[in-house]
């Protein structure tokens, strides 16, 4: 097991750092002369331009990089698009209408809960498109459409690569129906896409740094409870960040609409309570700086992870990490991998078995 480790303490610090190369391996071939190019059968431009609606369907940890394609399709290609958890899809008698299509992800292609809910969609004749890294799994091979992830196998339970690159296949997607629904110019497609080709080295750069995030680990990890807060797209990649926390630390956490904290949770907030803030889109970052204030006037410390093009006074927060800069909608590409190494960070020092946390599984197929 050791030497599947390569030189790393953990499975689950491996794959952190594997990331750039499977950024590359998953986006390369679906690049060609500049534009997005899925090669997914049955995905044609007429069925594209038909789309009345996106249904997101997975469980944990994929549901949260369809947060992340949720945001960028309805920016990006100004369609609605939702997140439905599978368990509760497949009971809830979903409103499906025949133009709508349904994607669900999965890193192992067989959660059995979303594997019956990509039946239930096919059952009722919508087009379903599975993201899934497992080649040739049950769900690979019964949804109509499949773009694979290559992020190679993943070990540790707590997944990272793989919702890395779940995430960078939701921007290929929205970029091609960008380009065939005509809501982004040819020339803005290119332009993401060699932003996107361009990630890997970027993330490289955050890796480099993971000795401040131990250090921060360091500073928080004998908290009980703690908040992520973020807005938009940095609220649904704070839900990926405390999970991750919470799955391997066992530090209860949660994410939470920086907006939405005064409205019942602030009273939560105390000096033993730190809050990690995320802050990456230019056209709300100030109004989250806003909800730091509120959060330090209450005793909290805080971690800002941010965007290091804004002007943000170093006093603001306790600590702050600052990200490389690019396009905000693709920002989670680069700000998913301090919180990933926050969380391995600080379930390490607090001695916990990091890649088997108690009572979870790698792969659930049942129900
Ligand atoms: C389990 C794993 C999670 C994963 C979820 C969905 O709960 O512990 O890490 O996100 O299943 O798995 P899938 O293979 O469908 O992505």
């Amino acid at each position: 097991e050791a030497a599947e480790k390569g030189g790393y303490p953990h499975f689950m610090l491996k794959e952190i750092f594997e990331q750039p190369e499977a950024l590359r391996k998953t986006v390369a071939p679906r690049i060609k002369d500049g534009l997005p190019d899925l090669q997914v059968e049955a995905f044609t431009d007429e069925l594209i331009r038909s789309v009345g609606k996106i249904h997101i369907v997975a469980c944990g940890t994929a549901s949260y990089a369809g947060m992340i394609g949720k945001c960028a399709l309805e920016k990006l290609v100004r369609v609605p698009a939702e997140v439905c958890i599978a368990s509760e899809f497949r009971y809830n008698d979903p409103i499906l209408a025949p133009d709508d299509l349904v994607i669900v992800i999965s890193q192992s292609g067989e959660t059995a809960d979303t594997l019956a809910a990509l039946r239930l969609a096919k059952e009722k004749g919508i087009h379903t498109m599975a993201i899934v890294n497992v080649v040739g799994s049950s769900i690979a091979r019964e949804a109509d459409s499949i773009i694979y992830t290559w992020a190679g196998p993943e070990i540790a339970v707590a997944s990272t690569k793989a919702y890395t690159v779940q995430m960078s296949v939701m921007y290929l997607i929205a970029l091609k129906m960008a380009l065939v629904r005509g809501t982004l110019t040819e020339e803005e497609v290119r332009r993401y896409c060699e932003i996107i080709q361009a990630m890997p080295e970027k993330q490289q750069d955050i890796l480099a740094q993971s000795d401040t995030c131990q250090y921060f680990a360091s500073r928080f990890q004998n908290a009980e409870h703690l908040f992520y807060i973020g807005r938009g797209l940095d609220y649904a990649l704070s839900m990926e960040g405390s999970l991750k926390l919470k799955e391997i630390s066992y530090i209860h956490s949660e994410a939470y609409a920086a907006g939405e904290l005064k409205h019942g949770t602030i009273s939560l907030i105390t000096d033993h309570v730190p809050v990690v803030a995320v802050a990456t889109q230019e056209h709300i970052y100030e109004k989250t700086i806003s909800n730091i204030k509120e959060v330090t006037t209450r005793g909290a410390k805080v971690l800002l992870v941010v965007n290091d093009r804004f002007e943000v006074k170093d006093d603001i927060a306790d600590y702050i990490l600052r990200l490389p800069t690019t396009e905000d909608v693709l920002m989670p590409l680069l700000a998913v991998i301090p919180l990933q190494l926050f969380a391995y960070y600080t379930a390490v020092l607090r001695g916990c078995d990091v890649d088997k946390p108690r009572n979870l599984a790698k792969s659930v197929t049942v129900e």
